[in-house]
């Protein structure tokens, strides 16, 4: 245990976290879809999280090598891999926090929407077993259409007798990796010290970064504020396309998954003030699920924050994305309460 805990107090990312395995509480995370595409390198990342007790990666194939790959890396958590329907229920009993990245990925001329077919279904099963084996668990859904899967989600739950709408999140973080990345290279500032939130979806023109509240303040031009509004609407086309048929967005997606996980853990174990931003069960808007500014706790969601004020470009922007995004999520309520 000595040797462990040495070894931990000088690995990097965790001291830059400022926590050791010590101080913070036991916490199950499970990854489902961890032998994918953003599964592996968010797997690797949830290691080297020292929030984390345990890590079960659960995968329809190939979770066993992943598994073993990372169970060697020396940080907190124990690693166990599970693999096919019937090890489903061992990787979900007592989980915290369940992550999913399960689901096709888009190609080229591809929208999130044409990955309905599939991924409904398959994030419809694995929603029904959250609800079986842990549905207390914390739901960071990352598998896309995400403004349709988390609807799904809600509604399979419903039915479940086990919906708390504190508790399921719509990944949307990379779009404020994204729209923090692209600011700081406009504005020419440290990108570590941006942010900027994004509200709306997670597709297309429902993705609204709001530059005007975006920090440290810059003077950028309309000209500007459009194209970085539009770089980061088609963050997602752009690595489609530069991947040329081989998938989306894997590690900065992986990347944008820890950071937000890290936040819900952090709110888990009580600590104040962890705001993100996510795509949650909403009533700022006339929509039920709108992505917003939320404070993460001890149940989830703490608290839903408001738009704040907005500029008259992003005013027309949320106006422009409510028919779709209205069209997304009743679409997901549909398939759901099929059959
Ligand atoms: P991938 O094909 O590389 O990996 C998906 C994994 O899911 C595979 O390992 C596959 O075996 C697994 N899987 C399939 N059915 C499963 C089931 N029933 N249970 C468990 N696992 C199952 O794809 P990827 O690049 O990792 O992308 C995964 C999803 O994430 C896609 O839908 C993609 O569009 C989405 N995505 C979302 C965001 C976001 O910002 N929310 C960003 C990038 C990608
Ligand atoms: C992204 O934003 O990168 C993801 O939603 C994947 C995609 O299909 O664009």
């Amino acid at each position: 245990r000595s040797t462990c805990a040495a070894a931990s107090s000088t690995h990097p990312l965790l001291r830059r976290r400022g926590y050791s395995s010590e101080s913070a509480p036991e916490r199950k995370v499970a990854v489902l879809g961890a032998a994918g595409g953003i599964g592996q390198p968010l797997a690797l990342l949830m290691k080297l999280n020292p929030l984390v007790s345990s890590l079960s990666l659960y995968d329809i194939a190939g979770t066993p090598g992943v598994a073993a790959d990372v169970s060697h890396i020396n940080t907190r958590s124990e690693v166990a891999g599970y693999m096919g329907e019937d090890q489903l229920g061992k990787a979900l009993e007592g989980c915290d926090l369940v992550i999913i990245p399960a689901g096709v990925p888009r190609k080229p001329g591809m929208t999130r929407d044409d990955l309905f077919n599939i991924n409904a279904g398959i994030v419809k099963s694995l929603a029904a077993a959250i609800a079986k084996y842990c549905p207390h668990a914390l739901v960071n859904m990352i598998s896309n259409p995400v403004n349709s899967t988390v609807p799904i989600a809600a509604e399979v739950f419903k039915k479940a007798g086990t919906y708390d709408e504190k508790k399921l999140f719509g990944v949307t973080m990379l779009d404020v990796v994204r729209a923090k990345t692209f600011y700081a290279g406009k504005a020419k500032v440290p990108v570590e010290g941006v942010n900027v939130p994004v509200v709306g979806g997670h597709a297309g023109i429902t993705i609204l970064p709001l530059f005007s509240q975006a920090t440290p303040k810059a003077n950028l031009s309309d000209e500007d504020i459009k194209a970085l509004t539009k770089r980061t609407q088609d963050g997602g086309t752009e690595v489609v396309e530069a991947k040329a048929g081989k998938g989306s967005a894997t590690l900065s997606m992986a990347y944008a998954g820890a950071i937000f996980a890290d936040a819900c853990l952090k709110g888990l174990n009580g600590v104040p003030d962890v705001i993100e931003c996510s795509f949650v069960q909403s009533s700022i808007t006339e929509l039920p699920f709108f992505a917003s500014k939320v404070r993460l706790g001890k149940n989830g969601v703490e608290e839903v924050l408001d738009l704040g004020p907005l500029s008259d470009y992003e005013k027309q922007g949320l106006e422009s994305l409510m028919p779709e995004l209205k069209s997304s999520i009743e679409k997901g309520i549909k398939f759901a309460n099929q059959s």
